[in-house]
């Protein structure tokens, strides 16, 4: 058992002012990686985020054989070309990162060489037949218990076929899966997906020239990738990520008087569902400068401290905000009214049960909750202020960063169980509060042991 790190955060009524810089999107970080180690030729990343979970990614590209090295500025990814990775020398480790086990899967699929995967105690409770079903259907092979979860192995083969595959889950991570596989598989794979999810793996093919065709189709889009074909590398720069930047977010609309700008965030349609439902909530949110970075739409974000009222979050847009459903919770806590989200089934398989934690912990915050199988309906300004609330996590880093931002919001504040978790995706979280002079390190006594 890893040592828990206990943090508390209280109400404060400083404001948030400036401008914060948020570390590299998680997302892109993992695919240029991994698309960097399947380029002909030197990659040099720039913003790449340095979270626990991209580095798992790394460090499993190397016991392929990728050489990566890390600059003071950059890393360099040295591509060993679409069918020049080694048999892994180890097992692979992923520790808490979902999106490493899924896209790492599909790359290994085409070759003559086994893989043996695991994670820590969240990622081997998450749901893997999603993707071992594609996988075999490309002719690998895959190992594993009934439970079709981790720890697993998978038999690869180079002599894949190409396949059609219409998708079940609308899960960005899946599709990368299928479209790794695809690429050092000779023929054209073709994928359906009849709800978008985020594409930032086909904006980083087409940024490298790789064979990948797209067109919509009603509310979905079909894809297909003709593969074995090489491709030559090209340097990436990783803007912002927009899941980290929206803790800050509703941080500074919660904070009285707060004006912030988060410079370079990614901004691209698929991933931007908690802009427009704040925005629609009444929160003061401005996208400026907006410009694309290596195919990806970027703004400058600047908010304000708002009023915010309830409203309703359709299903529709779940796939766009998957991952921001436990900080929009705490913004509707906060707002005028009873907030109903909806179409959160897959919140159940995140890194924890997301939908029931959420629920847990608003109600140990006093906040009046109704948790359905996949909604939530949230009755804002009801949090008790006369006790500091208990947060349990559950090995889920927004659940850290989403009470964190919670417990500012309370008399008494919050008592988080675990922040070790936050260094998978945002390093420096806690230390941006520090710097922006909102938390004062010695009535803060979990937040010392901060690493
Ligand atoms: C991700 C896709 C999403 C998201 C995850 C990152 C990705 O998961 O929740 O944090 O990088 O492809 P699903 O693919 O399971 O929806």
């Amino acid at each position: 058992m890893s040592q828990l790190s206990p943090i508390k955060s209280q109400k404060l009524d400083i404001a948030l002012k400036g401008q914060i810089k948020i570390p590299g999107d998680k997302s892109i970080s993992h695919r240029s990686l991994i698309f960097a180690a399947l380029a002909n030729g030197k990659t040099k990343i720039t913003g790449l985020l340095e979270g626990e979970d991209v580095l798992r990614t790394a460090a499993a590209l190397e016991s392929m054989g990728v050489e990566i090295i890390r600059n003071q500025d950059y890393w360099l990814v040295n591509g060993s070309g679409i069918v020049g990775l080694v048999e892994p020398n180890n097992i692979i480790d992923m520790g808490n990162s979902g999106t490493s086990a899924r896209l790492l899967s599909g790359l290994v699929t085409p070759y003559d060489f086994t893989s043996f995967f695991t994670g820590d105690s969240s990622l081997r409770k998450r749901p893997m037949a999603r993707i071992f079903e594609p996988i075999k259907q490309f002719g690998a092979e895959i190992v594993a218990n009934k439970s079709n979860k981790m720890p697993f192995a998978i038999i690869g083969t180079s002599e894949s076929t190409p396949i059609e595959y219409k998708m079940k889950n609308a899960s960005a991570q899946v599709k990368s899966c299928i479209l790794l596989a695809a690429l050092a598989t000779r023929g054209v794979t073709t994928i359906f997906e009849p709800n978008k999810c985020r594409d930032h793996s086909e904006i980083m093919m087409r940024y490298l020239d790789i064979d990948i065709k797209q067109k919509n189709e009603g509310a979905g889009t079909i894809i297909s990738c003709a593969g074995y074909n090489d491709f030559m590398a090209k340097d990436i720069d990783v803007v912002s990520d927009i899941s980290s930047a929206a803790f800050l977010i509703v941080a500074a609309i919660l904070i009285k008087d707060s004006d912030v700008t988060l410079p370079k965030i990614g901004v691209n349609p698929l991933r931007t569902g908690i802009i427009e439902t704040l925005i629609e909530m009444g929160a003061n949110i401005d996208l400026k400068n907006k410009r694309k970075i290596c195919g990806e739409e970027v703004a400058d974000i600047r908010v304000c401290y708002s009023k915010l009222k309830s409203i309703e979050v359709p299903s529709s847009r779940a796939s766009s905000m998957i991952d921001e459903y436990p900080i929009l919770a705490i913004a509707a806590a906060n707002a005028v009214g009873t907030t109903k989200m909806t179409g959160l089934s897959e919140l159940r398989v995140k890194e924890s049960d997301r939908l029931s934690m959420t629920a847990n912990n608003l109600r140990a915050c006093g906040v009046e909750v109704v948790e359905g199988d996949d909604f939530l309906e949230i009755k804002g300004q009801t949090q008790n202020h006369k006790k500091m609330a208990k947060i349990y996590t559950d090995l889920d880093h927004r659940m850290a960063m989403s009470f964190f931002v919670m417990g500012l919001t309370m008399e008494k504040g919050v008592e988080i169980d675990d922040s070790s978790m936050i260094k998978t995706s945002f390093p420096n979280f806690v230390d941006i509060f520090e710097k922006q002079n909102l938390v004062n390190y010695t009535t803060y006594s979990g937040i010392v042991n901060l690493k």
